[in-house]
């Protein structure tokens, strides 16, 4: 049918069909040519979908392990029981979790506290009573820290129940061990931060039992207290340790860890 202009509606159609086709080519084109650029492919590594010439094979499959930053911790091919959480009772994520837990919410605390003694406690109360978060985020570190003592205690009796501490995974057994005394150490050197009445007898008392160590124990008193008796020194030398020494030695420790589960053939076997 012929409408004013002399055009047909079919004719219209046609060519609104045209250039639907122009765009959808115009398209594909520079999504091709973005695709296939050196930029694009040197963020997204073989085996992702938004690569070229992209296929749901098992080489992608395995690549997209293989090259991604997180999933590339775990292996291609898992055993059937490593992934049931009735086996692990995910024990060992968990305590890693509560150490990214208490790295945030600790963070969030030295925005506001001081280690003086003249500072250390009013902050805390500071924290507590007038920061937006304050009480919620230092409670949640707190606890945090109860619950990953807690939690590596019950990851170690898990890995010791399934006997994962015979070869080959022996060496990271003592890698475990060494990772349970640094949360413990953890643990203790945060407890004298809040520099109340606790926390100065806690101290007093883990100090002087430092000070029975047989023939250097004088000397170890002092290296814990960082002068005769408990001090402000006493306070500045435990939160650097809780800061920044401990944790960073924790993570180059958790690294190797996680690193040995992947180099002794995955988690142990079912009972
Ligand atoms: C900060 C503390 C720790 C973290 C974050 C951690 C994390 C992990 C994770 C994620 C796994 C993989 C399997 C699972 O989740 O159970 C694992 C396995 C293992 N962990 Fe730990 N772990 C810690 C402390 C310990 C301790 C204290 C021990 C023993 C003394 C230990 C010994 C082992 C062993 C032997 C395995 C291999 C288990 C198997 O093959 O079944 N870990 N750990």
């Amino acid at each position: 049918m012929a409408n004013g202009n002399g055009q047909g509606t079919n004719g219209q159609a046609g060519i609104g069909a045209k250039v639907a086709e122009g765009v959808r080519e115009g398209l594909t084109k520079s999504r091709n040519s973005l695709q296939g650029s050196q930029l694009w492919s040197s963020i997204f590594r073989p085996g992702s979908f938004l690569r070229q010439g992209y296929s749901d094979s098992p080489r992608n499959r395995s690549y997209v392990i293989m090259n991604n930053v997180l999933y590339h911790l775990h292996p291609v091919k898992v055993k059937r029981h490593a992934v049931k959480v009735s086996y692990t009772l995910c024990l060992g994520g968990l305590s890693f979790f509560l150490f990214i837990l208490l790295t945030v919410t600790g963070i969030f605390l030295m925005f506001f506290y001081r280690p003086t003694a003249a500072q250390a406690w009013n902050d805390i109360k500071t924290l507590e009573t007038a920061v937006t978060f304050g009480s919620l985020v230092r409670n949640m570190h707190r606890w945090g820290a109860h619950l990953m003592v807690i939690s590596v205690f019950l990851h170690m009796s898990r890995v010791f129940y399934h006997g994962a501490y015979k070869p080959p995974r022996e060496f990271n057994w003592v890698i475990g061990v060494v990772l349970l005394l640094l949360t413990l150490l953890l643990s203790f050197t945060g407890y004298l931060l809040p520099w109340d009445q606790l926390a100065l007898w806690a101290v007093t008392v883990g100090t002087n039992m430092g000070g029975f160590t047989p023939v250097f124990g004088d000397e170890v008193k002092f290296v814990l207290l960082g002068s005769k008796e408990i001090s402000s020194d006493t306070l500045l030398r435990w939160y650097v340790l809780h800061v920044l020494f401990f944790p960073f030695i924790i993570v180059i420790f958790m690294a190797v860890h996680f690193w040995r589960v992947r180099k002794d053939g995955g988690i142990s076997g079912p009972l």
